[in-house]
């Protein structure tokens, strides 16, 4: 039988959520609604507002409460400033139209020479039908941008060098073993509802007091960033598992 895709972002949180232990590593995620955005943003000042079944950071959309009471979303590269949240939202409105849209808490993401970077987590069934966490990746963020995916100008690199700045190597290589740990709980309970599921990717933001936080979960995670690391052990490994489920390669 095929393995299983899921594209609805909001399906998938909602059997996470289900997760005790994962429920607070989870951003407040919320369908998209203008009272809902208001909300979000007075508590968390920053959100993310994003397509629920989006791909490559198309659509992702960071909205900011500023201090002056002014508000700003960015898309592009070039944010946009309102001078109140009813102007701001309804042309955000019109930009989202009626497609099924989400949106998330905010996470200000760890820097790596003032740039912003997320974590791809890669876990796959491996050829014993368990689930092994196979790569831990960084992503580092085009300067400009506001998403850091591959396609949209992040540049992928090794999880160790963008840490180094933050923290010891020993610490660095507990929080690797922490974040195959969560990696493997997301494919257990994600398997619970979904149980052809044979890969996931998940996006992890770590936060600046290093807490890590899943942004969401892939079920079709490209494995040729991992191609892009010097040291391509990873890379093996991955395509080897990708082969031994008859993933059908690019
Ligand atoms: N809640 C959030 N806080 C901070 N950054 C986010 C948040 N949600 C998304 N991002 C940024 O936008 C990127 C794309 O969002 P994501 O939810 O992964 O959608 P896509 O399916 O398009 O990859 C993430 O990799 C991350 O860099
Ligand atoms: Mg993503």
């Amino acid at each position: 039988m095929a393995i299983q895709r899921v594209k609805s972002k909001w399906a998938k949180t909602k059997v996470l959520l289900l997760s005790e232990q994962l429920r607070e590593r989870i951003p407040v995620t919320k369908r998209w609604n203008i009272p809902e955005l208001e909300a979000m943003l007075d508590e968390h000042g920053m959100v993310y507002v994003k397509p629920d079944q989006g791909t490559f950071g198309l659509g992702v959309v960071r909205v900011e409460k500023n201090a002056d009471l002014a508000y700003t979303y960015q898309t592009g590269t070039v944010p946009q400033r309102f001078g109140s949240f009813d102007k701001m939202a309804a042309s955000l409105q019109k930009r989202i139209g009626s497609r099924p849209y989400l949106i998330q808490q905010g996470i200000p993401l760890l820097t790596y020479d003032g740039l912003r970077f997320d974590i791809r987590v890669m876990v796959q069934h491996n050829p014993k039908h368990v689930w092994e966490t196979t790569g831990i990746i960084g992503r580092l963020s085009h300067p400009q941008k506001i998403v850091t995916n591959y396609h949209s100008g992040g540049v992928p690199m090794a999880f160790d060098k963008l840490m180094q700045p933050h923290v010891t190597q020993p610490q660095i290589d507990s929080y690797k073993m922490w974040l195959a740990d969560i990696g493997k709980s997301v494919a257990a309970q994600l398997q619970t509802r979904y149980p052809r599921l044979k890969e996931i990717g998940i996006d992890i933001a770590i936060d600046e007091s290093l807490r890590p936080w899943i942004l969401e979960v892939n079920t079709l995670p490209d494995p040729y960033i991992f191609r892009k690391l010097g040291d391509k052990t990873m890379f093996r490994r991955i395509y080897r598992y990708c082969l031994a489920y008859d993933r059908r390669m690019k």
